[in-house]
């Protein structure tokens, strides 16, 4: 990271240091680029989604990274980050589970499904389970309408699905989760 005239703290070093490292090379050598653009801060959104991209969510100190490394104000880099629905600030379970509430889903019933997932995990719309297995999640048409209520757990397609079905879809998963990491 070279130093810049702009860095007008003393430990500029120090926090560029601490920023790389809570980053990657690849994102922090693209900031670098997006840096010798006009308006670099415009920028910022391609950013996060790198960092997101890599880290499946943006945490603390990568918002931190971003913000000395763009030079961009950290209160604006967090009011981007909280502002648009695709940006999530938490980690993200083993298994993102989505419920459709498009139109044709929510006529059949996925208010319901999306009430027993809710009772089933103890989280709601946007948490993930503690022991970080499931994120709940809300999503427009997926375009399977034919099958609603849809829920799409990871990329596998669940159709027709009733509230009883809930605990047998997330016990499966539990299942493929025991199976791949047998000490979890
Ligand atoms: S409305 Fe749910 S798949 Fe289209």
């Amino acid at each position: 990271m070279n130093q810049r005239s702009c860095h007008a703290t003393d430990n500029w070093p120090e926090v560029a240091a601490a920023s790389c490292a809570a980053l990657t090379p690849e994102i922090v050598a693209f900031i670098e680029q997006c840096r010798q653009l006009p308006r670099s801060e415009s920028h910022l959104i391609e950013v996060l989604h790198r960092v997101q991209g890599h880290f499946g969510y943006l945490g603390g100190p990568q918002l931190d990274a971003v913000a000395q490394l763009l030079q961009v104000p950290a209160a604006k880099v967090s009011g981007v980050a909280s502002f648009y629905h695709f940006f999530r600030l938490e980690p993200v379970g083993r298994f993102r589970i989505c419920v459709c509430l498009g139109t044709a889903c929510y006529v059949k019933g996925a208010e319901a499904v999306v009430a027993r997932f809710e009772e089933e995990l103890g989280i709601r719309f946007g948490e993930t389970t503690k022991d970080g297995q499931f994120t709940l999640e809300a999503s427009r048409c997926v375009g399977t309408c034919g099958l609603a209520p849809v829920v799409m757990v990871g990329e596998e397609v669940h159709g027709a699905v009733t509230p009883d079905q809930v605990p047998s879809i997330l016990e499966r998963y539990l299942k493929q989760s025991r199976t791949e990491s047998p000490s979890a």
